[in-house]
């Protein structure tokens, strides 16, 4: 997990972030100045050359490569949010960075960050006003930055709250997603899933897929996560030994489908595993994973 700061050109990510990694496990990295130096350019050559439209694109790439990675304090420049897709990029927490506007005019007045290629067109309650609404979309909490040791104190107590982890299980074939029948489990294949299910940040997820029965058994036997999604697919209707493996397991379970299997052939009315688990949901194709993950928000 890493944790992303954004906010305000000017409201202290940079000190923040820097004292927030000396008090924690966590490394430091000024995504700009990442871009930066991958790219050999400073920040406003980049805009001379290829524009706002093209630096976006590379402070995207930018942030790809760290949703590959773990334990970064990210700060992220200011305009990060522009674009509503980096937030799919964000794997963890993201800590939005608020300053009343009038101590920001002081900061900036003051700071570098004032030379800044935004600020050649736009004043800074003009670029307050535009981007406070995206902010607000991108984090998953608001820190006010009045002191930094106190604004840093907060963010620790929020990130040391540990994510609840949810075990993801999908059961035979549905590894093979995106060629089997679209009408009944639409065109998605399992990875976009495993991608969908990951933007829904406020858990941490583990993956697994099996088109083994005992697998499955010996997986859920070994559980260790708050909660279990599962879509055993034809197990579904035949295994007896997977109900007996859930019905052991004492954490919420929720069985998922893609597809509709009430209103299918009699073969898939038969269910056993509907009766060990708390809740289901299907036919809703790869939305089901969600909706379960939205009803474990509200019961874990
Ligand atoms: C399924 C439904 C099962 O009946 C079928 O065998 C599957 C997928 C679903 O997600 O709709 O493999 O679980």
């Amino acid at each position: 997990m890493n944790i992303y700061l954004i906010g305000m050109p000017g409201c202290g990510k940079s000190t923040v972030g820097k004292t927030l990694a000396k008090k924690s496990e966590y490394q430091y990295v000024d995504l700009d100045k990442y871009i930066e130096t991958k790219n050999s350019k400073t920040i406003p050559d980049i805009f001379n050359e290829v524009g706002e439209v093209g630096f976006r694109q590379l402070e995207q790439d930018a942030l790809k490569d760290f949703s590959e990675k773990d334990n970064y304090i990210v700060s992220c420049g200011g305009g990060i949010i522009s674009n509503s897709e980096n937030k799919k990029l964000m794997n963890g927490k993201v800590i939005y960075i608020d300053v009343p506007i009038k101590s920001l005019k002081k900061r900036l007045a003051s700071d570098a960050a004032n030379a800044r290629p935004m600020f050649k067109t736009k004043t800074v309650e003009e670029l307050y006003k535009e981007r406070k609404d995206q902010y607000n979309y991108f984090m998953d909490y608001k820190v006010y930055n009045h002191r930094v040791n106190d604004c840093v104190k907060k963010i620790l107590e929020l990130v040391s709250e540990k994510m609840k982890k949810i075990l993801v299980i999908n059961g035979p074939n549905l590894n093979m997603l995106g060629k089997r029948d679209e009408n009944q489990y639409g065109a998605k294949t399992l990875e976009d899933i495993y991608n969908m299910i990951k933007a829904e940040n406020y858990f941490e997820y583990e993956f697994f897929q099996s088109n083994h029965e005992g697998a499955i058994i010996d997986k859920i036997q070994q559980y260790k996560c708050d909660a279990i999604i599962i879509n055993a697919g034809a197990y579904t209707h035949t295994s007896i030994a997977l109900h007996d493996c859930l019905e052991i397991v004492k954490v919420p379970k929720v069985e998922v489908h893609l597809s509709d299997v009430d209103n299918r052939e009699d073969f898939r009315k038969v269910n056993f595993i509907r009766s060990v688990c708390d809740k289901t949901i299907s036919g809703l194709r790869e939305q089901s994973y969600i909706e379960a993950i939205k009803y474990l928000k509200k019961t874990l």
